[in-house]
């Protein structure tokens, strides 16, 4: 099992193993005297998972119940918030008590916002069970529900008090959502980590997990380690994003997340070569990295359509935005662009 310190204002562990489901109410008296928790989970996840984690919650003295969501980024909506709270309101959390996540980015983000405003704030447990959610969503305390105008446009930084990463999970995830994860992968390499890069570059979808994932928390850790709330350097981890939200939010969300964040460093990585800021070849590992684990690279939208969708991204000021460049692989600056130039930015990415 591997190890990873989250040194944010109250410090956490991330705990990356095999068969770890197993062992999550033996590793929850580590961070916890109470013995209630509601474990919040997706109809999918929970049908697989639930009863292996109740039963390590019940065998550790833990009286746990569970709330259950619909699959989907559609469920990260204001009603399932809103019934989540009510639901640990009937069954009487209690202050000292715990959430514990059990699922994907949407399970975390929902299950975050819901511990965060529960009572003021209550224990949160991360137990990942996407690729995409133990290399970034369950780590760094961000929480969110979508609203009707756009994507996590109501939420917190809430940080979980542990982290409980099995990759065994891993194992029943369809293809295409180990895809969405890989997306995430490569953002961390274009950002930060030439070396993860190429090994996803050269092994694709049979990459090394263990490492894979603890060298993702590790590069998350030494970033939200300084700067926890989003003031600057961690604007580097939205390489990709403000697109891929926008391809997100106008596909319906019919585009996966991690596909959509394939489709923005794609585009975002054709606009930074074609004024300059990276090399024709810088461009073209990334776009055939993309390719190589089945993810896609052309944008489906107009760039007025994504134009206009970007203008209601949450990171929009005054000023502009925050676009992050790559210059390398392994290196990618942040530019604050004006949003008259964003928009010929976009037209040369798009
Ligand atoms: P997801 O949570 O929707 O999971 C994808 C699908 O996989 C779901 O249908 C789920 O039921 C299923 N699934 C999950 N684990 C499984 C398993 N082990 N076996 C079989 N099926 C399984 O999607 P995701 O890609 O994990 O997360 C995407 C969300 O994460 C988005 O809402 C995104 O905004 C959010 N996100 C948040 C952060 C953050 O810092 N908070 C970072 C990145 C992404
Ligand atoms: N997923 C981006 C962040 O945590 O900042």
């Amino acid at each position: 099992m591997t190890t990873v310190k989250i040194g944010v204002s109250k410090s956490y562990d991330v705990l990356i193993g095999s068969g770890l489901i197993d062992e999550v109410g033996r590793l929850m008296s580590r961070v916890t005297a109470s013995r209630r928790a509601a474990v919040i989970t997706d109809d999918i996840v929970g049908a697989i998972y639930a009863p292996r984690l109740l039963t390590s919650l019940s065998e550790s003295g833990f009286d746990a119940f569970t709330f259950t969501i619909k699959n989907g980024e559609g469920s990260k909506n204001a009603a399932n918030f809103t019934a989540a709270l009510n639901r640990l309101a009937e069954k009487g959390l209690t202050r000292g008590d715990t959430i514990i996540a059990l699922g994907g980015g949407v399970v975390g983000d929902l299950a975050g916002f819901t511990a965060s405003a529960y009572l003021r704030g209550v224990r949160f447990v991360q137990v990942p069970t996407t690729l995409l959610a133990a290399v970034d969503s369950s780590v760094g305390g961000k929480t969110a529900i979508n609203l009707d105008v756009g994507k996590n446009l109501a939420g917190s930084f809430h940080q979980p008090a542990l982290v409980v990463c099995d990759m065994e999970t891993f194992k029943t995830l369809p293809e295409q959502i180990l895809r969405d994860g890989l997306s995430e992968v490569i953002k961390y390499g274009v950002i930060g980590n030439e070396k993860l890069f190429e090994h996803i570059a050269e092994k694709g979808g049979g990459f090394d997990r263990e490492y894979v994932v603890s060298e993702c928390v590790k590069m998350k850790d030494g970033i939200v380690s300084r700067d926890e709330f989003e003031t600057g350097l961690r604007r580097i981890l939205n390489f990709g994003h403000t697109v891929g939200h926008a391809v997100e939010k106008l596909s319906g969300f019919t585009v996966s997340h991690g596909s959509a964040v394939a489709i923005g460093m794609a585009t975002v990585s054709r606009a930074a070569a074609r004024t300059g800021i990276c090399s024709e070849s810088c461009l073209k590992q990334i776009i055939s990295a993309i390719k190589s684990i089945g993810l896609p690279t052309d944008n489906p939208f107009k760039t007025a359509e994504i134009y206009k969708a970007v203008m209601s991204d949450k990171k929009i000021s005054d000023f502009g935005i925050t676009v992050v460049l790559p210059e390398r692989i392994g290196k990618c600056v942040l530019k604050e662009m004006p949003l008259d130039e964003l928009k010929v930015f976009l037209e040369a990415g798009v």
